[in-house]
């Protein structure tokens, strides 16, 4: 195992989201880019929503290497006006909305007395703010035409905390309690909503908690994402395929009778 972001694609053969349309927040990289890559090899048609344009227009031509319709929009998440526009482009392409994966997201992190004002706001303002006007201007859409499924990224730490990720916690235990309240909201619709709780996954956000976190053990990033695999029941860090997996099971229709749930994808880590 090498400790460098993920970079693999997994195939599936599985064609479930054909005709569908998927919107990704967070699409560039990492989760979002494997989420929006199963969608399309799934058939679906794939809106990337991201602020990185490069790693955003990868995405699409790597959705459109499997025969998907795909788009890429700028959009920062913390803007209702930039997620109306992105929404309105894709409505005006397709005509509806079927799933969205809101993965946008990022890691900072700090010791209490660390951690200023504006770190703080600036992670709720894109991992928990950036979620809710996601889920606030697309759900009533599936609401009204042909339901759907809405799938919040929240993470291990909603669930559980270590010392030194107050407001990453804070933004990803947030996502769970609006998962649940919207989900609450959408069920007699047929909108599903979900959240997942990934564990570490080899991604850039994950290497950015390395970087940040390894000094204060006294370990180089290597060595700290090494002890974190270690932590792991399954030795190992989470591909994103695999979290992307997860996604797509919510959005099938062997999940239609799931709402409401923040399920973890950690490998057993918050059992330890
Ligand atoms: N990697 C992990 O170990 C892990 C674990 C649990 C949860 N998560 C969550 O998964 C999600 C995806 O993270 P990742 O690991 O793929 O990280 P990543 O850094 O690889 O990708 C995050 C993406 O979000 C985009 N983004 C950041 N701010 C944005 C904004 N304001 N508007 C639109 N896009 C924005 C970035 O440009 C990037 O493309 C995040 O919500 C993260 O908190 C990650």
């Amino acid at each position: 195992m090498t400790y460098s972001s993920s970079t693999q694609e997994h195939e599936t053969k599985l064609r479930r989201f054909v005709g569908h349309v998927a919107v990704i927040t967070g699409a560039a990289k990492g989760i979002g880019r494997a989420c929006a890559v199963r969608f399309a090899q799934e058939g679906a048609h794939v809106a990337c929503l991201d602020v990185h344009d490069t790693g955003n227009a990868e995405a699409v031509e790597t959705c459109r290497r499997y025969g998907a319709d795909a788009i890429s929009v700028h959009c920062d998440v913390t803007k209702l006006e930039d997620i109306q526009r992105a929404v309105d482009e894709v409505m005006r392409r397709w005509g509806r909305i079927d799933i969205l994966v809101a993965a946008a997201g990022i890691y900072t992190g700090g010791l209490l007395t660390e951690v200023s004002v504006e770190q703080w706001q600036r992670v709720i303002d894109i991992n928990l703010t950036g979620v809710f006007l996601c889920n606030k201007v697309i759900a009533p859409l599936m609401a009204g035409c042909c339901g759907g499924s809405i799938i919040n990224i929240s993470s291990m730490s909603g669930k559980t905390s270590w010392p030194g990720t107050h407001e990453y916690s804070a933004s990803k235990s947030g996502v769970i309690g609006l998962t649940h309240s919207v989900a609450m909201e959408m069920a007699p619709y047929g909108v599903t909503v979900n959240a997942v709780c990934p564990g570490n996954t080899r991604t850039e956000l994950v290497m950015q908690a390395a970087l940040k976190n390894a000094p204060r053990e006294g370990l180089t990033p290597e060595e700290w994402l090494a002890r974190r695999a270690n932590d792991c029941p399954m030795k190992r860090l989470a591909e994103p395929w695999e979290i992307a997996g997860l996604c797509a099971f919510l959005a099938s229709e062997d999940a239609r009778y799931i709402t409401g749930q923040a399920i973890e994808i950690d490998g057993g880590m918050v059992l330890t």
